[in-house]
């Protein structure tokens, strides 16, 4: 089976670029299982219900986020308006797993694909350079004690490369693939790892890449030059869609091949 992983949409110029390729992709490589990372989709900052809907009705099965997942706050009803047990749309956005206990939403979704193949995916976030989280290593070995399905993903979204590595060793052969989110940079080192597990330590930002991680460039520039406080905006420019296609057995889980997609204009 083929799943589709489409790296942070970044602002309106990522939601149009993602529009444009998403239904081609999906078609042309027959993908099975559709997870987009959403959490910069409006404006750069978190995600509405709104927009969740509009990647819903694009074909993504699962939404991930990470770090700017509270940005809109419209978020928590959505995600708290349906119960654990649902599968409905809300309860496919997933905020990080291992974050504090008690706060709203999940950070896993076990689902079924039309084929009839069980899936989880898992949403995890980085604790190196990164607050609010809880050791993500520890959170990923209860989580998959407890995971019935052989096909799994995971999100894990994080800022540190070593972090992100040791994730992939960590999962390789227990889960289907690890993808890195967060830098919005692609990363050119995807591979299988000896034990069947699909790594890649970014996937990168669909969104435009004429700014500095997403946002307009001269914002991010007089904060660097002047270390003064500014409002920062999404950029428009040279939008690309960053994307990774993983082909795996869809009874085993085990990851077969892993390839990375960057489509422009
Ligand atoms: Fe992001
Ligand atoms: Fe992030």
């Amino acid at each position: 089976m083929n799943i589709l992983f489409v790296g942070d949409i970044f602002g309106s110029a990522g939601r149009k670029i993602v529009r444009e390729h998403i239904e081609h992709v999906r078609e042309s490589r027959e993908v099975d299982l559709t997870i987009i990372n959403a959490e910069n989709a409006a404006g750069g900052f978190g995600v509405t219900p709104q927009i969740a809907e509009e990647l819903f009705d694009l074909g993504a099965d699962v939404l991930t986020t990470g770090n700017h997942v509270w940005d809109k706050r419209e978020l928590i009803e959505y995600l708290t308006s349906v119960p654990a047990e649902s599968k409905e749309r809300p309860r496919r956005v997933l905020r990080p797993a291992n974050f504090e206990p008690g706060v709203p939403g999940y950070g896993v979704f076990e689902g079924t694909t039309d084929s009839g193949v069980e899936y989880a995916v898992i949403d995890l976030m980085g604790k190196v350079f990164m607050s609010g989280t809880n050791n993500p290593f520890l959170a990923a070995n209860e989580i998959l004690a407890g995971i019935k399905a052989n096909v799994i993903v995971v999100d894990f979204h994080g800022e540190a490369t070593s972090e992100k590595v040791a994730m992939g060793w960590h999962l390789d052969g227990r889960v289907t693939a690890v993808l890195g989110t967060h830098t919005h940079i692609p990363t050119a080192d995807e591979r299988v790892l000896p034990a069947g597990t699909a790594y890649q330590t970014d996937v990168g930002m669909s969104g435009p890449y004429d700014s500095i991680i997403g946002v307009e460039k001269d914002l991010v520039l007089h904060r660097f030059l002047t270390g003064m406080p500014g409002k920062f905006e999404a950029a428009k420019g040279n939008p690309k869609m960053c994307a990774t296609l993983i082909a795996c057995d869809p009874k085993t889980g085990r990851a077969s091949t892993i390839q990375r997609l960057m489509l422009g204009e």
